[in-house]
């Protein structure tokens, strides 16, 4: 580890929110009051449709945007008045306006000039960080001489020179082509394995999400749906809302009414047995939707109405009690168009939500 990794990891410090809230006027409540604990070293990605409070959310935690009520904990230290430069976090924006004019390496080195820092120790700042980002060769280049992958690297490089102890990223992947989201992707996560800073990334890709994070925190209109490990947001969401947000194709929800004894879609087919009455949604992912043949146990009669051929697997979409199911099978199975499919439900790959919160209903099904 470098001088600069060893900083940063010294530094990271765990931010709290407390009753945080946020409106814009009086009409519009864009954050409710949120109360959340980011731990120091963590990497947390906010995950929510366009317009949730995301941005929002980390801009206060930054001081760019002031909150309407509540505190704001950086290290144990109250920082909700506290100016941005004073909160001790660099951000990385979507739009990482670097100085086009100046080279690389007064790119970096930018803030640390503004904050007096001497010459010797500006050099050899900005030297590792580059060697960190494998900018070494490139520090003497301007902006416009540099690819997409290595202008962000330098708008990284840029926030982390200073040593924060805490990152803060806005979409920073947004603009950048698929291959390029995905080397970026992997030079994060490398990255944040080498600094631990606290990290806070924003983003409306659930593969970011996904693969960045040790806890995705998913935002609903300024609220906290869920906050927990990916494998935990996957497998056991506690909303419909967190379901449908997670996994492509997404899980599949159908309306279904218990009787007491066993749960039926609207066309009366039995998906599978509950002592409850009332209605509910119930889910199930389209890997875990078994096309006959495949498996024991309880069919439900649908009919396929076409199909997605992906090379790795195949995603039959199908019509089963007056919804659309996504069924994600293995490439090779061949199923002829427009055929009666008979689809087993394991019920240990059920979820249950309640029909009118969507809130999950753990302990119904043995997914939970
Ligand atoms: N400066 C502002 N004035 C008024 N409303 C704003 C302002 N900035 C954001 N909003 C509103 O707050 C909500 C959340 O915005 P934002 O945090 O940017 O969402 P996200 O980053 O999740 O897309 C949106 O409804 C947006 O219109
Ligand atoms: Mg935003």
């Amino acid at each position: 580890m470098n001088a600069i990794d060893m900083a940063i990891r010294a530094a990271a410090a765990n931010i709290t929110l407390n009753d945080v809230t946020k409106a814009y006027d009086t009409e519009t409540v864009v954050i409710p009051p949120m109360d959340v604990e980011l731990r120091a070293g963590e990497f947390t990605v906010v995950l929510g449709p366009s317009g949730c409070g995301k941005s929002t959310l980390l801009q206060m935690i930054a001081g760019l945007e002031r909150v309407s009520g509540g505190k704001i904990l950086i290290g144990g230290r109250e920082v909700q008045n506290l100016e941005p430069k004073h909160r001790g976090c660099a951000m990385v924006f979507q739009n990482y306006a670097l100085y086009p004019h100046m080279s690389v390496f007064d790119n970096i080195a930018y803030s640390l000039k503004v904050s007096g820092m001497a010459k010797a120790e500006r050099i050899e700042r900005v030297g590792a960080v580059a060697k960190m980002l494998g900018l070494a060769d490139y520090l003497s280049r301007k902006p416009g001489q540099l690819s997409g992958g290595q202008r962000q690297r330098v708008a990284i490089g840029r926030a982390i020179v200073r040593e924060p102890g805490v990152l803060l990223f806005d979409e920073p992947l947004s603009n950048l082509d698929a291959q390029l989201r995905h080397d970026m992707r992997v030079e994060l996560a490398e990255l944040h394995r080498r600094i631990g800073a606290t990290t806070v990334f924003v983003t409306h890709d659930q593969v970011e999400a996904m693969t960045l994070a040790d806890r995705i925190l998913i935002l609903n209109k300024g609220r906290i749906e869920q906050f927990d490990t990916p494998k935990a947001i996957y497998h056991r969401p506690a909303s419909v809302f967190v379901a449908k947000f997670i996994g492509a194709p997404p899980m599949n929800i159908l309306p279904v009414t218990g009787d007491g004894r066993v749960l039926r879609l609207a066309d009366g087919q039995v998906a599978a047995e509950a002592p409850l009455t009332g209605a509910y949604q119930l889910g199930i992912r389209p890997e875990d939707i078994l096309v006959s043949g495949q498996a024991e146990g309880r069919a439900v009669t649908s009919t396929l109405r076409f199909r997605e051929d992906l090379g790795s697997h195949a995603i039959l979409a199908a019509e089963l009690g007056g919804s659309v199911v996504r069924i994600a099978t293995p490439f090779g199975v061949d199923i002829p168009d427009h055929s009666q499919l008979s689809l087993n439900l394991p019920p240990a790959r059920l979820h249950l939500f309640d029909a009118e919160s969507g809130r999950a209903m753990p302990g119904v099904f043995s997914a939970h």
